[in-house]
C-alpha cells in the first residue's frame, strides 16, 4: 500500500494513520510530527518552522520538502507507506511525484478525510497530547483514565499551541486556500477516496479499509 492521507486540521488524520499503519504494517510519515520533533529539540530548522506553525500557516516548501525527503531516505518504504499531512499544496505534490518517480514507485490511493468545520473546531479544543509518546486524547470522548495524565507513561498531557480556536480557524482557511486544490488534482488522477470522518474512529477506519480493499 502506498498511500497519502489528506484532510483539514483535526479531521483525524493522525488517529487513522496509526490504525492504517498497524493494519497494513507500512511506514507512517507525518510531516507535522517531524516538525514538532524539531521544534521540541530546538534545532535550527525547528526554530525556523515554529512561528509558521504557531500562526497556523504552512512552513515554507523548501524547508518541508527537504525535511520529508531526508526522512524518506532513512525510512523503510519498501513494504509500503502512508504520508500524513504531506503533500499540502501543488508544489509539494510535484516534489512527491518526483521523489517517487526516482524510486520507481507510484501512489495507490489518496484518502481524503472530511467533516464539518464545527466538528473540527470541537475536536481541536478537546485534543490533548502526550509530550513523551505522542498519544492523542480528547476530553470530549477519548479522555485518559486519569484527567490530564497519559495512560501509557504517566506524563502530564499538553494542549498543542496551534489548537486555540482562532488558530484552528486560520488553519482551516489555509486548508481551503492551499490544500483543497489537491483534492481535485488527485480526483482527476483517479486516486481519491472520499471518506466521511464524522463517525467514531472505528467507523472511519472501517470505511477506509473497506474502500482500500475494494481496490
Ligand atoms: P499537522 O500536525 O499535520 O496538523 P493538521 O493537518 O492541522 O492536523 P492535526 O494534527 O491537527 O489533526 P489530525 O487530522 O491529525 O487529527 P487527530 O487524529 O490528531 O501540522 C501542524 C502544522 O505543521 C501545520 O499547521 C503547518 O504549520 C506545519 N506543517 C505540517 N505539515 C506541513 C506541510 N506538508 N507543509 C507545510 N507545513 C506543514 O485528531 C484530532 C482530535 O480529534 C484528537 O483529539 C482525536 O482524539 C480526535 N478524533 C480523531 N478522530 C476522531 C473521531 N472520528 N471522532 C471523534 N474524535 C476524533
Amino acid at each position: 500500500m502506498r498511500l497519502v492521507l489528506i484532510g483539514p486540521p483535526n479531521a483525524g488524520k493522525g488517529t487513522q494513520a496509526r490504525k492504517i499503519e498497524a493494519h497494513y504494517d507500512i511506514a507512517h510519515v507525518s510531516s507535522g510530527d517531524i516538525l514538532r520533533k524539531h521544534v521540541a529539540d530546538a534545532t535550527v530548522l525547528g526554530q525556523r518552522a515554529q512561528g509558521y506553525m504557531d500562526r497556523g500557516e504552512l512552513v515554507p516548501d523548501d524547508l518541508i520538502i527537504d525535511l520529508v525527503n531526508d526522512t524518506l531516505e532513512s525510512t523503510d518504504i519498501e513494504k509500503g507507506f502512508l504520508f500524513d499531512g504531506y503533500p499540502r499544496n501543488p508544489v509539494q505534490a510535484e516534489a512527491l511525484d518526483d521523489f517517487l518517480l526516482e524510486k520507481g514507485v507510484t501512489l495507490d490511493k489518496v484518502i481524503y478525510l472530511h467533516t464539518d468545520d464545527d466538528v473540527l473546531i470541537r475536536r481541536a479544543t478537546g485534543r490533548r497530547i502526550c509530550p513523551i509518546c505522542s498519544t492523542v486524547y480528547n476530553i470530549f470522548g477519548f479522555a485518559p483514565k486519569v484527567e490530564g495524565v497519559c495512560d501509557r507513561d504517566g506524563a502530564q498531557l499538553i494542549q498543542r499551541s496551534d489548537d486555540k480556536e482562532e488558530t484552528v480557524k486560520r488553519r482551516l482557511e489555509i486548508f481551503e486556500e492551499q490544500t483543497a486544490p489537491l483534492v481535485e488534482f488527485y480526483e482527476l488522477a483517479g486516486l481519491l477516496l472520499h471518506i466521511d470522518a464524522s463517525g467514531t474512529p472505528d467507523d472511519v477506519f472501517d470505511a477506509v479499509i473497506s474502500e482500500l480493499d475494494q481496490g
